[in-house]
Parts: structure tokens; C-alpha cells; sequence
């Protein structure tokens, strides 16, 4: 049995450029990683098998009748990898699903990307193959990040990588509202101005003075993000509080785990989903 982690997914800035005719969008982005995050469990089986588990399993298999390989981009990862490396086996999978759904913190594409890991640990295929990432950035623009779980800077449609050096240990807090938001719906609601490139400095530096262009979509379709970006911006001790991705999930960094137990205390006393972790 295989087991491989599925970490949360950051956009500590996220700055959208311009319009594409493919219908994506030219970024700039710093994604970051969490300690904590969804479970892939994964083992060679007579049949392919996929389960979901855990807090936001209801949320992700809807109330349909279980298939043993339903349409997932987990599943869709195993295929695109046993067609690419001609592996001649069946796989159970057992996913545990412990982040929200449709929360711009990565969920599918960390899930997809722990999947690929997995299968190349099982048949021996180096975590740096090329074909590994070619099957990532087949199935969704943040895949390849995810993929590679750590700090970097992502251009184009966040899937050209840059790495760059973290801030491992640094406590962050994450916040949903409990609304489910679609990252197509909020880029198509993206003003088209373009507001400047990511600087230069280290990489806190250039998180803090950095923005996240979809805030002002994602708040007109999802407007509880107002109210978990005021309680974050004003917690004491938070560096920087922003949406990540396409939202609803809000974060803040902290210097230090009393600040962010204490925000986090007066999250949740709000009903909304929090993770107190810290970064990868
Ligand atoms: O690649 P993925 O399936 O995760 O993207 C979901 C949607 O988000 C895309 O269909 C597109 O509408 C939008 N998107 C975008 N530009 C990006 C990434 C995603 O417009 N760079």
C-alpha cells in the first residue's frame, strides 16, 4: 500500500495578466504548500476501484449511487499514467477528503497530482520523468504545481514553474466560507486589467506587496469572502491575509502559532471551515 499526501494548495500572490484565446489566463503566481491536506492510499488490484472518505467525501460523490471507477481527475490521472507507461495493472484507490470542494486551495489538482506520485513510486517511474508532468499539465493548469509540492513561481497558465525558496514551518490558517465557487465562473468574471507583475524581492516581501486579481470576481459570486477577509486582515498577529486561487478560501500567515490558534478560534465560533497548519 502506497500512501502519499494531497497538501493544500496556496496562491500567496496571484496577479492575472491577460486574456488568452484558448480561453485560459497568462498568470503570475506563488504557490505554496501546507503540512496538511487530502490522502491518496493506493495499492495494484484484480479490478480498478476508487473510494472517497472523509469530511467532504458527500460533497465530491453526490448522493449517486457509488461507481467503482467513477469520473474523477483521480481516476482520470490513473488512466492518463497506466496508458503513458503501459502499466498492465488494475489499482484501488481510497481517497480521503478532508479539504473543501471548489475552494481554490487545489482539492482535484492535489488529489490528481498525489495520485501520479503514488503510481510512479508503485512502478518505479522517477518523480522528475517528463511524462509525469506532461499528464499533470494535461489535467488541469495547477496540477503541475501540485505535482511538484513545492514553493515556486508559476507563469503562463500557471503551469511554466519557477522554484523559488519557501517559508517551510511559517503558521498559516486557512477559512472557507462554505461556498462552493467555479474557478471558470470567476476568471470569465475578471475585470481585464491588467495590474503590474510580481516584484523582486524575497519571497514574503513580494507575497505581502502582491494581490490576488480574482478577489473582486470571487467576492461578487461568494460574498461571505468579505466577512473572512475582515476577521483575518484585523486578526492580531496576521502577516498577510488573501483569497487563495479562485476562492472561497481565505488564508493569513503568522509569526507565530498563538496568533493563529486565536483567529482561528474566532473562525470557527463563525461555522466556518478552518486549518490551522503551517507551511511546507
Ligand atoms: O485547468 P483547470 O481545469 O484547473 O481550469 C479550470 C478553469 O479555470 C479553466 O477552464 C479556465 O476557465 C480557468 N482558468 C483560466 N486561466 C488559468 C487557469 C484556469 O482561465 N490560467
Amino acid at each position: 500500500m502506497i500512501t502519499e499526501p494531497a497538501p493544500a494548495k496556496l496562491n500567496l500572490a496571484l496577479h492575472v495578466r491577460r486574456r488568452r484565446p484558448d480561453g485560459y489566463h497568462e498568470l503570475e503566481t506563488i504557490f505554496a504548500f501546507c503540512r496538511d491536506g487530502d490522502l491518496i492510499e493506493l495499492e495494484p488490484a484484480t479490478d480498478n476501484a476508487f473510494a472517497v472518505a472523509g469530511p467532504f467525501a458527500a460533497a465530491l460523490t453526490g448522493s449517486a449511487p457509488a461507481e467503482p471507477w467513477a469520473d474523477n481527475l483521480v481516476t482520470r490521472a490513473a488512466d492518463a499514467f497506466t496508458a503513458e507507461y503501459r502499466v498492465d495493472r488494475a489499482h484501488r484507490i481510497a481517497l480521503t477528503k478532508n479539504l473543501p470542494i471548489a475552494s481554490g486551495i487545489g482539492g482535484g489538482s492535489a488529489d490528481a497530482a498525489a495520485t501520479l506520485r503514488a503510481l510512479a513510486r508503485l512502478h518505479r517511474v522517477p518523480l522528475d520523468d517528463p511524462g509525469l508532468m506532461t499528464i499533470a499539465a494535461g489535467l488541469g493548469a495547477d496540477v503541475p504545481a501540485c505535482l511538484r509540492g513545492a514553493t515556486t513561481i508559476g507563469r503562463g497558465r500557471g503551469d511554466a514553474l519557477e522554484p523559488v525558496a519557501g517559508l517551510p514551518g511559517m503558521p498559516v490558517l486557512l477559512v472557507n466560507p462554505g461556498v462552493p465557487v467555479s474557478t471558470g465562473a470567476v476568471f470569465a468574471r475578471w475585470d481585464g486589467v491588467d495590474r503590474g507583475p510580481i516584484g523582486k524581492d524575497d519571497l514574503l516581501t513580494r507575497a505581502c506587496a502582491g494581490r490576488n486579481d480574482l478577489q473582486a470576481a470571487a467576492r461578487g459570486l461568494a460574498p461571505a469572502i468579505d466577512a473572512v477577509l475582515d476577521l483575518l486582515t484585523s486578526a492580531p498577529g496576521a502577516l498577510l491575509a488573501r483569497m487563495s486561487g479562485s476562492g472561497a478560501t481565505c488564508f493569513a500567515l503568522f509569526d507565530r502559532e498563538t496568533d493563529r490558534a486565536a483567529a482561528a478560534g474566532a473562525a470557527c465560533a463563525r461555522g466556518w471551515w478552518c486549518l490551522e497548519t503551517a507551511l511546507a
